[in-house]
């Protein structure tokens, strides 16, 4: 089946009433769901991995791509974000999607298009929130404008943005969208570094310092799984061994609880250490779950 390239929303409309999937008498499965992996483009391993996931679950498969205005601060990389159209094509086809959807910002956001979605400051108060303010009213605009146009059964994101993670999980909730939502595991360089468009930006040296960012996450994990229980003590260290590396940033470096992500000074139940720290001009972030049920103390 060829990859079905959509750029308009009406084309998007007019390709999923004619139903390209359904068998000979034109009568759709009862089994076929839709599958939506929303990205930005400049696709990696930890892209096509959702797209791998999106198959595996749903019959049919629609990737996105679309660099979204309204999710860039005044001084972030909007401008900057790589665009490899063509090769991002070619992996959708490889992968075996279905179609994918990749509109101009116009057709996003006409003129006039002013309604946006506020995520309540709850889970916005800790990690990116301070950092980024009105990103995630951004993401989840975006998201709930593709949840609209496609209404998949399905959709994918990577754990590697937990807190965006955790708030469409919470507007898929609020707003009644009641879709699967399936969060895939960070997809890692050999050396640790989790994948990320914004990774072609660094410098060769810069490459190399950006592992102490796992190393550290990994090493707070393998304290808790020995029985450390202080966080604060933790996210101190890691800082330490984040800034023994080289000159950086650092955003934050954070314990919250895995589903407010309200901030945890003691580790319990589950967690989540999370960082973003800029290397020159590069925001990086990433994560990871601990778990301190049934644990040893
Ligand atoms: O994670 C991303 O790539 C983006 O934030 C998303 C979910 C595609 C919305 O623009």
């Amino acid at each position: 089946l060829d990859l079905k390239k959509l750029q308009t929303i009406s084309e998007a409309r007019v390709w999923l009433q004619s139903c390209p999937w359904a068998d000979r008498e034109g009568v759709l499965p009862p089994d076929t769901v839709l599958g939506l992996v929303p990205t930005m483009g400049a696709l990696h391993e930890g892209h096509l991995s959702l797209i791998r996931s999106a198959r595996k679950h749903c019959p049919v498969v629609v990737v996105t791509i679309f660099v979204n205005p309204i999710q860039f601060g005044p001084n972030e990389d909007y401008r900057k974000y790589p665009r490899p159209i063509e090769a991002d094509l070619e992996a959708c086809e490889r992968e075996g999607a279905n179609a994918v959807f990749y509109p101009t910002a116009e057709e996003m956001y006409s003129q006039a298009s002013s309604t946006r979605i506020i995520v309540p400051p709850d889970l916005t108060a800790t990690l990116c929130g301070p950092h980024r303010p009105g990103h995630f009213d951004g993401v989840a605009t975006i998201v709930a404008k593709l949840f609209h146009i496609f209404t998949p059964a399905m959709a994918f994101f990577g754990q590697k943005d937990y807190q965006q993670a955790a708030i469409i999980r919470r507007m898929n909730h609020d707003l009644n969208f009641c879709m699967g939502l399936c969060i895939c595991p960070t997809v890692r360089e050999q050396d640790g570094l989790a994948m990320s468009s914004r990774n072609a930006y660094l410098s060769p040296a810069e490459r190399v310092q950006a592992r102490s960012l796992s190393a550290s996450l990994f090493w707070a994990r393998d304290q808790v799984a020995a029985g450390q229980r202080d966080a604060d003590k933790l996210v101190r260290e890691m800082r330490e061994r984040i800034e023994a590396a080289g000159p950086c940033r650092i955003d934050y470096v954070e314990c919250v609880g895995d589903q407010d992500l309200s901030p945890r000074p003691r580790v319990e139940g589950r967690c989540v250490f999370a960082l973003a720290v800029r290397i020159g001009s590069t925001r990086l972030i990433d994560n990871v779950m601990v778990d301190a049920t049934g644990t040893k103390q």
